[in-house]
């Protein structure tokens, strides 16, 4: 996708289960590839970074399965890695490069590390030294002081010291610290100058104790690894949630009213990025924690207030701090951040230049930022995201503005985060999915629920019929599931106000025929015409939320839905239903016929191989046997009551 409009939204709230951390998971891999025994490694991130650290150590002769989910297990090598010639392409991700090229260099191999042309402009001189200090044998093969690099066989020489620069970026003492140990001597790094992004450095102590390597430390400066450090598999390993991830969620949060509360991080996080909440604290935001969670709402009174922040310690997260300064009262200056310059793109620069799009006023810094909000937001900005993942979600938050927004290149966020956009829509617009059988009312209820709420509302069942229609007009049989998908993909249909268009024409009572009712159910059968439609469902998530109905909306269009109904009724009142509708507008009906037809279509919409009609496990069942409309409406706007205060704060 070339871009993705955020249409304007004003308020965030909602729950929401973080990612894996990448930090914690590409260290979790180097470390159960090179210690001793079996690692089961749980809630792995799934991303392109974790891919490329993945891709890179089957190509190294690490024998690694997936299981169920997220959940991976890992065999060590309990030392070196076995294959000892191999060409590894690494993408752009820094946290695969560094400590790779660190422990390929202490493994008397024959290796070549490469990555994409940005990852080639990311310097690693700092890292080579220190590791040419000890014996290695590293090539530059392209700039001196950058990758790709060519690492040959060399004897290491063991114990003594080695020096390390620690300004430009943690991760070269993380990768030095995480290799040490493959030489099984005595080892002290000593770091020259001073050390950012300290936070970093604690996960990689923590995690390499967990493994059984105790690094003793003498502040920031000394670092000493025992004689005789081995790696050992502790066994299954859990993934934290992603603290840097969640920080624009809980920025959302402390923007738009919340509460926004993240699960996966908390108190008890080793991530240095969870104090990202005392900063937007600092700002007025109301925040709580727990051991695993954090939660964010807007000031009680007022906007947010601009700060003035030395970000050493939350360098990825200080990001989201400078696009909240647009919704904070004066200037906000984040300072210590310099490596923001040698990050996926020139965060900066590139920070600046896309605030300012917005109507801010932005005064750039060699390693500083400071950003003052115009009075308003400027509209229809187009967001340049330079192929930095974080660029795109940091961005997303300008639509809490009430402006519409586009974000370029969005797929960028598939480095670290990839449904992002579709986690941050379910804030800003969540959903309420109401599925169940023919004729059951849940269309009714559906579109008096949307109404009295100030939702919007998808009939996902008239975009079937919409196909049937097509289809029977163009001569395309029923049966051709490859023609139907091509109807679907171009299908010229609009939804105006309470109309139906179908190539402009008003095609509401042509699709509510028994033909078009029985070929809706036959054309939603065939998987390509449902992965047709799938885009044009979820477009239909705008802010402030979205009432959809149909029989798949919980369990596949929106699984994440934070209210679900299946809303039933035995046949025999759904045929009574049905027959008195036909009744009322003249029509000539017949009940036994109706209930058979029902009772077909139920059967071929619940027997279908792909997405059946079914009542999810997290769905509330309201069986309208004995109700009226008004009464199954006031029973689903209670439950909206309860799960999503704030949308039904307007009816
Ligand atoms: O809700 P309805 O009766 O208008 O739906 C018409 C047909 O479309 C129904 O027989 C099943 C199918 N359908 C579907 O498969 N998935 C949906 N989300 C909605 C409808």
């Amino acid at each position: 996708m070339k871009f993705l409009d955020l249409p304007p939204a004003t308020h965030a709230s909602g729950t929401l289960r973080l990612p894996g951390s990448k930090s914690i998971s590409n260290r979790f891999l180097l470390l159960a590839a090179l210690a001793e025994g079996e690692t089961a490694i749980r809630d792995l991130l799934l991303s392109d970074d974790v891919e490329r650290m993945l891709e890179a150590l089957k190509a190294l002769g690490i024998d690694w399965q997936r299981g169920e989910g997220n959940d991976f297990l890992v065999r060590g090598a309990g030392g070196a890695f076995p294959v000892q010639q191999a060409e590894l392409f690494l993408g752009n991700a820094g946290t695969a490069f560094r400590p790779l090229t660190a422990a390929l260099a202490l493994s008397n191999g024959h290796y070549r590390l490469s990555g994409v042309p940005r990852m080639h402009e990311r310097p690693i001189g700092d890292l080579v030294d220190a590791l040419r200090q000890l014996g290695a044998d590293i090539r530059y093969l392209g700039n001196e002081g950058f990758p790709p690099l060519e690492i040959g066989p060399a004897p290491i020489r063991a114990g003594g010291r080695t020096t390390v620069r620690g300004e430009a970026s943690s991760q070269f003492l993380t990768a030095l610290l995480m290799a040490l140990p493959l030489t099984g001597a005595e080892a002290t790094v000593e770091v020259i100058g001073e050390l950012i992004s300290k936070p970093y450095i604690d996960i990689t102590l923590n995690l390499m104790a967990r493994f059984g390597v105790t690094v003793e430390r003498d502040g920031w400066r000394e670092f000493h690894i025992p004689a005789g450090a081995r790696y050992r598999s502790p066994g299954t390993v859990f993934v934290e949630g992603d603290a840097t991830s969640a920080s624009y969620f809980l920025a959302a949060g402390a923007i738009a009213g919340g509460p926004v509360r993240v699960e996966g991080v908390g108190r008890d996080s080793i991530q240095g990025d969870v104090r990202f909440a005392e900063a937007l604290q600092a700002m007025g935001a109301r925040i709580g924690m727990g051991p695993n969670w954090i939660e964010a709402r807007a000031p009680e009174r007022g906007r947010l207030q601009a700060i003035d922040l030395d970000c050493n310690h939350i360098p990825d997260a200080a990001m989201t701090l400078a696009v909240a300064a647009l919704f904070a009262q004066g200037t906000t200056r984040l300072t210590n951040i310099a490596s923001w310059r040698v990050k996926e793109t020139d965060r900066i620069t590139a920070m600046a230049t896309e605030l300012r799009k917005l109507g801010a006023t932005v005064a750039e810094g060699a390693d500083s930022i400071a950003v003052t909000p115009g009075l308003t937001f400027t509209p229809h900005a187009a967001i340049d995201t330079y192929d930095d993942h974080r660029m795109a979600m940091c961005f997303s938050l300008a639509c809490l503005g009430s402006v519409p927004v586009r974000i370029n290149d969005p797929g960028c966020v598939n480095k670290t985060f990839p449904e992002y956009f579709e986690r941050f829509a379910s804030l800003v617009a969540p959903v309420i999915a109401i599925d169940g059988p023919s004729a059951s009312g849940k269309g009714t209820v559906a579109a008096l629920v949307a109404e009295k709420l100030g939702l919007h509302y998808l009939d996902s069942g008239a975009l079937y019929r919409l196909v049937a229609l097509a289809a029977l007009r163009a001569g395309v049989a029923l049966d051709e599931g490859e023609a139907l998908a091509r109807i679907a993909e171009t299908l010229p249909a609009t939804f105006e106000g309470g109309r139906i268009l179908l190539d402009g024409e008003d095609a509401g009572m042509a699709i509510r025929s028994e033909e078009c009712s029985a070929g809706a159910s036959k054309v939603a059968a065939f998987p390509a015409v449902r992965t047709a439609l799938l885009g044009r469902q979820r477009a239909y998530r705008l802010a402030p939320g979205l009432v959809a109905e149909g029989r798949d909306m919980g369990s596949v269009v929106f699984p994440d839905a934070p209210l679900k109904v299946f809303l039933t009724a035995t046949a025999e009142a759904r045929a009574e239903r049905r027959y008195k509708q036909l009744i009322d507008k003249g029509m000539s009906a017949n009940i036994d016929i109706l209930l058979q037809d029902l009772r077909e279509r139920d059967a071929r919409d619940s027997a279908r191989a792909v997405a059946p009609l079914q009542k999810c496990a997290d769905a509330e069942l309201l069986d309208t046997t004995a109700m009226t409309v008004d009464e199954a409406v006031a029973w689903v706007i209670e439950r909206v009551r309860r799960r999503l205060p704030q949308a039904a704060a307007r009816s």
